[in-house]
């Protein structure tokens, strides 16, 4: 069996953690891994792979390896949205296994960082720092006992709309700081103690929340799911960070909402469009922090997850996160 392994920055050894010590990839072995580009084409000699692995490969590559690996069998994605490889067009019979929980914990720090600075107002006082200006304004908008939920996340309604493996490291993280949380997931129901509800039961939860953190996968079904109706729902004092997908929010709708002060501010690790073009009006808009899609960075153990799913490929086992088509 070949295996085409990216040429990524991190450790990647996966063979030396099988239970055989990788001997089966060993010179006269019965396996072979190849270490491939990944913003290039596949090479023509790695056409004949059964099991790709890809990390921030390129629609443009993903899309060409779908054309040419014929052989191909399994999919192994490192990253946790398989948004990407889905779309690339490979045949119905590849399994496609995504890389969720290897993201958790940096997303989480991410997105705390990013609900701890807009409802902090980090912003503000960066922007006033460039200025070489003492933003006094700050201290006192937080001093209003009217607004104060607005500046602390001590008894805020925290709404997670996506509540998956990231939803549930960032949610205890969350409840220390003494938000309420509720998630927001395909089914309903009670998930490790957090009550989550259907999308049926968003529209009421929306007009309760004044932190709506969207970690939402980017399929068919949530494509522009954040709207100008959703986005009215909101309180005026609410503020809506997102790190689970740009083309899950309809970008015009939430610059209106933030230039009108219909939402009081938000945070995107994502959006729709990739580097975000210059032109963007997401640049300018008041009240917005944006990261350049940097929440995970890197998968965390990936070698130890890429040898056990290999493990579980080899016995007939059942792989993790094979994501459905
Ligand atoms: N910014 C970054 O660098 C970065 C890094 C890693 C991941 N991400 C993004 O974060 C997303 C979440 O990652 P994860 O590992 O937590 O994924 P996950 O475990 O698959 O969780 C996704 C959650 O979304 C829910 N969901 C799906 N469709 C929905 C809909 N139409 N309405 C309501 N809920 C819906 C699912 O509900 P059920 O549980 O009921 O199925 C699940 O709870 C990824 O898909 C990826 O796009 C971003």
């Amino acid at each position: 069996m070949k295996i085409l392994a990216p040429d990524v920055p991190f450790d990647l050894d996966f063979p030396s953690l099988l239970p055989d010590g990788g001997a089966s990839f060993a010179p006269g072995g019965t396996d072979t891994v190849a270490t491939y580009a990944m913003g290039e084409p596949v090479p023509e000699e790695h056409t004949d792979a059964e099991v790709l692995i890809t990390w921030s490969n390129p629609p443009k590559v993903l899309a060409d390896a779908a054309r040419r690996l014929t052989r191909l069998r399994w999919i192994q994605t490192l990253s946790a949205g398989p948004d990407l490889v889905l779309r690339a067009g490979f045949a119905p019979d590849v399994v496609i296994a995504s890389g969720q929980s290897l993201h958790d914990d940096t997303v989480t720090e991410h997105t705390l960082a990013l609900i701890l600075a807009s409802v902090r107002r980090i912003d503000a006082s960066l922007a006033a720092q460039r200025e070489h200006r003492w933003a006094k304004e700050i201290a006192f908008a937080q001093a209003d006992p009217v607004t104060d939920r607005e500046y602390t996340l001590d008894g805020a309604r925290v709404t997670i709309w996506g509540f998956g493996s990231i939803a549930l490291r960032l949610a205890p993280l969350l409840t220390a700081l003494g938000a309420e949380v509720t998630g927001v997931a395909s089914r309903a129901g009670e998930r490790s103690g957090y009550p989550v509800v259907g999308p049926d039961g968003l529209d009421a939860l929306l007009a309760e929340t004044d932190l709506l953190v969207s970690l939402l996968p980017a399929i068919p079904a949530t494509q522009h799911i954040l709207d100008a109706r959703l986005l009215s729902l909101l309180p005026p004092t609410a503020r809506f960070v997102n790190v689970g997908r740009g083309a899950t929010v309809d970008e015009a709708a939430l610059v209106d909402a933030l230039r009108s002060g219909r939402l009081a501010g938000a945070a995107l690790d994502v959006m729709e469009t990739e580097p975000l073009p210059e032109a963007s009006p997401l640049w300018d808009v008041p009240n917005l922090i944006l990261t350049p899609h940097v929440a995970g960075g890197r998968p965390r153990r990936a070698a130890r997850f890429v040898a056990d799913q290999l493990t579980a490929w080899r016995q007939g086992g059942d792989l993790r996160n094979v994501v459905a088509r």
